[in-house]
């Protein structure tokens, strides 16, 4: 086969091999947000681009009433409106609709179970697609037990991950409220199917930019030897949004920022930055590191938590340009709410490599702008040799890696301005993604739904991680369920949070990136 102009080997051979079996994939919720924005369309973009299993179904399983015919209908708007692909190609988009099917639901009326067995016995006939199946939880997370406990009881599941007939599970988060809730899930679903066919999704996990840090710490021989406490001074994750709650007030009243984005996207993001070289770039070795770096964050105390952890709330305010609303006046959220919109807080890592650099996490709804970034700020140099220099001008080299927009890496440097003397200025070193590569990313969706079709769970959360993960994020629900909550709304919208998250950079020497 020819190689495409600017592809290696490695990369022609792994896009050979990403071919997945027939399948059905069953969509529990799909009529509802998640599958219009995400789902569909980037099942559809994989059509596009060839990446589909010849014998191939989708069915859409939801509580309203569908025929087959105007689930089609609204799928084909969903990706007419969300595809990278859009406008609809009617050659590839025709194709696709073929095999998309819906059945009217009651999560809890095994009878519909049954109903959807029958479809789905007819539809595997039709498109070949082997009995092999995948059932996608994208509904409210309180059916989550009850589905994967119907899915049993109905004869729909096979005991095979892989091979003859195999059948897996995709679990949306949250994936529990806290701990406890965590592991009781666990417990449900484990009661049907087994580890290897559970898929956890957290979808950082699926961006390029995040695959991209394990290529860059281990492909490259000049980072590693300094990826440790000698050499970093703090290490900064940020996932700053501008837009608000959107519609989903009714959910984010019961999450709030800890739930929403720490306990999953950042947490990931911080184990992929602080894990050990695994010794394989398989699903258990890579996730066996990862476990590792979460169980070695001292849950804090509730002092901690009161010192450690900032929350907030945004109040009205502009952001680009448009004022906005507090999130008090946001549908679907109580005028006098308590829940944090932004989450300020730092952890330790107390693992031979980390101990004693702090990790700083920051997010939030309505900050000025939105971006996610990793920052690794390095020690500054001894300063024997430019004694006339301040200790403010010889700035620390941070490497940002910039995971969302203009996604690329940065290394900020010191450099003599030309012209007599010694004087020094900061200048940049940039890898952007747009200028090197032409190809345009995948969603992350698209790379992850292809991953469970082709059995890798390497970039699925495994049972013990999540619950390590809420290991850190209990103690904090908790302390702040003792605590009095601060005077919200306590910062503007459109302003990086409120002034008490300054401090707690500052109170370890160090600031907060400039964004
Ligand atoms: C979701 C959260 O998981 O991630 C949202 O529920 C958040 O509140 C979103 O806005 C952010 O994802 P992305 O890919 O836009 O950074």
């Amino acid at each position: 086969m020819a190689m495409t102009l600017g592809e290696s080997p490695l990369q022609t051979g792994m896009r050979l091999q990403r071919t997945p079996e027939p399948c059905s994939i069953v969509i529990m919720g799909a009529t509802g947000d998640l599958a219009h924005r995400k789902l569909i369309p980037s099942l559809y973009n994989l059509a596009v681009d060839h990446l589909l299993p010849n014998g191939f179904a989708i069915i859409g399983f939801s509580r309203q009433e569908k025929a087959h015919e105007d689930f089609r209908a609204d799928m084909r708007q969903a990706v007419q409106q969300f595809s990278r692909y859009a406008p609809v190609e009617s050659a590839v988009w025709d194709s696709f609709a073929d095999g998309l099917f819906f059945q009217q639901a009651d999560f809890n009326d095994v009878e519909c179970y049954r109903l959807l067995g029958t479809l789905l016995e007819k539809v595997e006939k039709e498109r070949g697609t082997s009995g092999n199946r995948i059932f996608y939880l994208a509904t409210p997370p309180t059916v989550f037990s009850t589905i994967a406990d119907m899915l049993g009881k109905s004869g729909l599941v096979t005991p095979n991950a892989t091979g003859e007939r195999w059948t897996r599970i995709v679990v949306e988060k949250p994936f529990g409220r806290d701990l406890e809730s965590a592991q009781a899930l666990n417990r449900d679903l484990l009661k049907t199917f087994q580890e290897v066919q559970i898929y956890r999704i957290d979808h950082y996990l699926g961006k390029e930019t995040v695959q991209n840090l394990l290529v860059f710490r281990f492909a490259n021989g000049l980072f590693e030897p300094t990826w440790n406490r000698r050499y970093v001074d703090n290490v900064q994750i940020m996932v700053a949004e501008d837009l608000g709650i959107d519609h989903r007030g009714g959910y984010y009243e019961t999450a709030g920022a800890l739930r929403d984005m720490v306990q999953s996207h950042m947490l990931q993001l911080l184990t992929l930055t602080a894990m050990e070289p695994p010794v394989a770039l398989d699903a258990d070795a890579v996730r066996d590191e990862k476990v590792k770096v979460l169980r070695a964050v001292e849950p804090p105390t509730p002092d901690e938590v009161e010192r450690n952890v900032i929350r907030g709330q945004y109040g009205p305010g502009w952001v680009g340009g448009k004022e906005v609303p507090g999130y008090r006046a946001e549908d679907g959220v109580a005028p006098d709410s308590t829940t944090e919109t932004f989450v300020a807080l730092k952890l330790n890592v107390e693992s031979w490599r980390w101990g004693g650099t702090p990790f700083f996490l920051r997010t939030g709804k309505r900050l000025p702008k939105r971006e996610t970034e990793i920052a690794v700020t390095f020690k500054r140099a001894p300063l024997a040799l430019f004694p006339h220099l301040d200790a403010e001008s010889v700035t620390h080299n941070v490497l940002a890696i910039r995971i969302q927009p203009d996604e690329g890496i940065s290394l900020k440097m010191l450099a003599k301005i030309p012209g007599q003397g010694y004087r020094i200025q900061p200048v940049h070193m940039d890898f952007l993604y747009g200028a090197s590569f032409s190809r345009q990313s995948a969603d992350a969706y698209e790379r992850l739904l292809l991953d469970v079709m082709l059995g890798d769970p390497t970039l699925f959360t495994r049972s013990d991680e999540v619950e390590a993960e809420w290991r850190i994020v209990t103690p904090i629900l908790e302390a702040w369920q003792t605590q009095p909550p601060p005077k919200f709304p306590n910062y503007e919208a459109g302003t990086w949070g409120p002034p008490s998250a300054l401090e707690l950079t500052e109170r370890h020497d160090c600031t907060w990136r400039q964004a």
